[in-house]
């Protein structure tokens, strides 16, 4: 039986996993000590690029996987049921139930230890050299047959790779309901934030504030797209950052049920975690895979640019046989601390 203490300890390993603009769109209740619901919070998922529930539930995926983890570190096996009240019930996601045992081995608990230390690192460059053998053990980690990562390392390959990130990025910039989405969730100021990201998270300059504050609102931003803000934009976050990077991964999935969506966030954590334990930094790009996968309500000249995401998608994928490019991971090395998102107080995540 689980006591209070234990308890907390697991809620808090899921406090500190990643989500989609630090939304954190979870709640937890437990059914007697043993039994863990996981639910998502009705009031921060399911809106506009969220609408089927992808962003969310790769957030949830990547808290029940360091909820699974964390449980390991205690000495306990979590057997975790998706979806447990079936599709009636689109809103609970898990029912994760613990039982006592020994399972944990060295790697798993060595993922664990690093949960508190992952986190989102947009500075660069990174450095260093990720060589076909730290791709292979990051690649390891993927313990779920409908997964694959893909490794890049070459320069070459990288740089084929840009526009079709940059590109999907762009049209973030380009659609009003995406460039509200994102602008929804930016903290105008650098103080700490319980939820969304700061000036300093996102790695934006003080003398790049006044002109990010301008572009946060959508007539200007329209206004200067004629000039090429969006691809200005794309260039510093997308184009500068990958060239400067030593790999790239490609985290993919041959399913897409909601299901499979949320073990998609379990790997996406779990490679994470690998890559923290290695000393290598990671930014995620989900704009590829993502909005081509959800097709969201934009613009004809947006969804034929996310067409187009989609088919450079398939072709990276198809010569690897690995199913559908879901998430992009840039790494590599850099120095220095940075500045981490905030988190809600843990009672705010009680259902
Ligand atoms: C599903 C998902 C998609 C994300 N997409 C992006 C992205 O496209 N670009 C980016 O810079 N960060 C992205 N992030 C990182 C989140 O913004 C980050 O996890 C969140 O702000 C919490 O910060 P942390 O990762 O440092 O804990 C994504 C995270 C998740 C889970």
């Amino acid at each position: 039986m689980l006591t209070d203490t234990q308890k907390i300890k697991l809620i808090k390993a899921g406090i500190c996993a990643p989500s989609a603009d630090n939304s954190q769109p979870w709640l937890y209740g437990w059914e007697g000590n043993d039994v863990l619901l996981l639910f998502l919070d009705e009031s921060l998922s399911g809106e506009a690029t969220d609408s089927t529930f992808v962003l969310s539930d790769l957030a949830v995926g990547a808290v029940i996987e360091s909820i699974v983890l964390e449980a390991m570190t205690i000495g306990y096996h979590g057997e975790v049921e998706l979806f447990p009240n079936g599709d009636g019930k689109p809103f609970d996601i898990a029912q994760i139930k613990f039982s006592q045992s020994n399972s944990g081995n060295d790697s798993e608990l060595s993922l664990a230890n690093c949960i508190p230390a992952r986190c989102t690192d947009r500075r660069f460059p990174f450095t260093g050299v990720v060589d076909d053998r730290m791709l292979s053990d990051i690649q390891d980690v993927v313990n779920d047959s409908e997964h694959g990562l893909i490794g890049f390392n070459q320069n070459q390959d990288i740089l084929n790779i840009i526009p079709t990130i940059a590109k999907a990025e762009q049209v973030r910039f380009e659609s009003q309901q995406l460039h509200q989405e994102i602008f929804k969730t930016v903290v105008f100021n650098r103080e700490h934030s319980p939820t969304g990201m700061n000036l300093n998270v996102l790695g934006i300059k003080w003398f790049e504030t006044l002109g990010f504050k301008l572009l946060s609102a959508w007539p200007v931003m329209q206004v200067l797209n004629a000039l090429g803000a969006s691809k200005q934009i794309a260039n510093k976050s997308v184009v500068l950052p990958i060239k400067q990077s030593p790999a790239l991964l490609l985290l993919t999935t041959s399913a897409q049920s909601r299901k499979s969506i949320v073990n998609s966030g379990r790997q996406m954590q779990r490679v994470w975690l690998k890559c923290t334990e290695m000393g290598l930094s990671v930014q995620i790009y989900a704009a590829p895979g993502v909005l081509s996968l959800i097709k969201p309500n934009v613009g004809k000249n947006q969804l034929e640019t996310l067409s187009a995401v989609e088919s450079d998608l398939n072709n990276l994928t198809a010569s690897l046989a690995k199913g559908r490019g879901l998430l992009f991971f840039r790494i590599g090395f850099i120095a220095g601390a940075i500045e981490k998102t905030g988190r809600r107080a843990q009672s705010s995540f009680e259902k």
